[in-house]
């Protein structure tokens, strides 16, 4: 496909603004860098890399004699000779862990000077790792003030995250895992798609908090993978296990390890497998003394998620709660470690008036097969059960959606909108009944 060339300046010729530079002159767009450090801009201006990175010499030489790279100090000059700017200044950490947003706030005041001088369209491209609501409730305000324009109007404001890892920058721009762009309207978005038009992955367009956060928790993914890997490394040696043979192995179910699979917010996690493992993992850990945060951490959150869905209810100011679902997951009766189990005890420790249905604990109890656990275990719970979803649904004020096991129709012809409805098992979004205003998840 024929390439649109830009005149693009970047903002901050670190890791991720140099090779972007390069990258995108490489790509036959008109680049010139814009920092702060004088001795970087003669670098870049002169041909020379300002960073040790691989391919990136013979790239920043390549744009240097195809005239298509420059650098500056100036700005104000930058904006006024490019289409689009991108913001790639450091937000390193301050002492206490806060984001330092100071860079991107100088640099955005400078570029919000140079839209004030600038009569044609532009469009600025926030690219620095920030927290949701940065692009926003910072970046966006300091232009405007900057320039005496409006953002959507005057000028265009995207966020896109840079996904590259140092040592592999150069091949990971030109084939990231995803490109990632944030606008508050997706008109501000064109220009994007033609600089970005050879890009071989697949492009996400949405908001601009979405776009923040997707690199976020890309990096804290990254983080826990390493982070268990070695865990699960550390726990192996102790024991004499090949943990190169276990991770190989493991790596290659993609259908329930390295896949979507657990991995939409929802309730928490129980039965009689995982609950029960991962203490049996920890307890061998501390006879061997190891210290494994990262397993250890897993049941405590569990934990806590159950406690959010208290407070929800608890937020709620109402006594009547039906709680649709008993057991840990649809299609079985099996109550052992049900989370919905420990948030129905939590439930009636603060008082409240509780009717349960389940269809396949229903189902269990008249074949036998659970009754055994609800009599003997949880007489108190079993008490609460009824065997019709209106019977529940109707006493109550709180209903609390425990199981996948109800199609949307039925919950449609249950449900009253003055409800205050808690979805724990999270329905996709076009299973989900609509026109219910107090119909809620307890983490999206
Ligand atoms: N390094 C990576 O691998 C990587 C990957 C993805 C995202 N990021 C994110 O990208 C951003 C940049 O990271 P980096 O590693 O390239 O940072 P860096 O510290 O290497 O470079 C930042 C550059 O910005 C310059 N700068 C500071 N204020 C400026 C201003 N007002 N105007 C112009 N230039 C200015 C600095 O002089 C420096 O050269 C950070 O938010 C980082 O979290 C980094």
């Amino acid at each position: 496909m024929e390439t649109v060339a830009y005149s693009v300046s970047i903002f901050g010729l670190g890791y991720v603004g140099s090779v972007m530079a390069a990258c995108l002159a490489h790509k036959g767009n008109r680049v010139v860098g814009v920092d702060v450090n004088p001795t970087k801009v003669a670098m870049l201006s002169s041909g020379r890399s300002p960073i040790l990175e691989n391919r990136l010499p013979e790239l920043i030489a390549e744009g240097h004699q195809a005239c298509r790279m420059d650098a500056t100090t100036d700005a104000i000059a930058a904006v006024r000779d490019s289409d689009i700017s991108f913001v790639c200044v450091g937000t390193p950490s301050l002492r206490n862990g806060k984001l330092d947003l100071s860079h991107v706030e100088h640099a955005c005041a400078e570029i919000g000077k140079g839209l004030a001088r600038k009569a044609a369209h532009h469009l600025v491209v926030l690219r620095s790792t920030l927290l949701p609501g940065t692009t926003e409730g910072v970046a966006i305000p300091i232009l405007e003030a900057a320039s005496g324009k409006r953002a959507g109007e005057d000028f265009g404001v995207c966020y896109n995250p840079e996904f590259m890892r140092e040592g592999n920058a150069v091949v990971d721009f030109f084939a990231p895992p995803y490109t990632v762009l944030g606008s508050r309207d997706s008109k501000d978005l064109a220009a994007l798609r033609e600089l970005y038009s050879w890009v071989p992955s697949k492009t996400f367009e949405t908001s601009l908090s979405v776009a923040e956060m997707v690199k976020y928790v890309s990096n804290a993914y990254h983080a826990l993978k390493v982070a268990f890997a070695n865990e699960i490394g550390t726990l192996c040696k102790q024991l004499g296990v090949d943990s190169e043979s276990v991770m190989e192995i493991f790596a290659t179910d993609t259908k329930l390890n390295i896949s979507g699979a657990y991995l939409m917010p929802g309730f928490a996690f129980g039965g009689s497998c995982l609950p029960k493992d991962l203490r049996a993992l920890g307890y061998r850990a501390k006879e061997l003394d190891l210290c494994l945060p990262v397993i250890e951490a897993i049941l405590p959150s569990n934990r806590e998620h159950v406690e959010r869905a208290l407070a929800a209810v608890l937020q709620m100011g109402k006594r009547k709660v039906g709680l649709l679902g008993l057991s840990f997951k649809a299609g079985t009766d099996d109550l052992r470690e049900s989370p919905q189990v420990q948030l129905i005890k939590r439930l009636l420790g603060e008082g409240f008036e509780l009717c349960i249905w389940d269809r396949d604990v229903s189902m269990g109890r008249l074949m036998g097969s659970n009754r055994q656990f609800i009599e003997e275990v949880i007489p108190h719970i079993g008490s609460l059960l009824r065997t019709q979803l209106e019977q529940v649904v109707n006493a109550a004020e709180v209903v609390i959606i425990g199981t996948t096991a109800i199609d949307k129709d039925t919950l449609v012809a249950v449900l009253r909108p003055e409800q205050f409805v808690i979805d724990l098992v999270n329905f996709k979004k076009l299973l989900r009944p609509e026109g219910l205003p107090f119909y809620q998840g307890i983490c999206w």
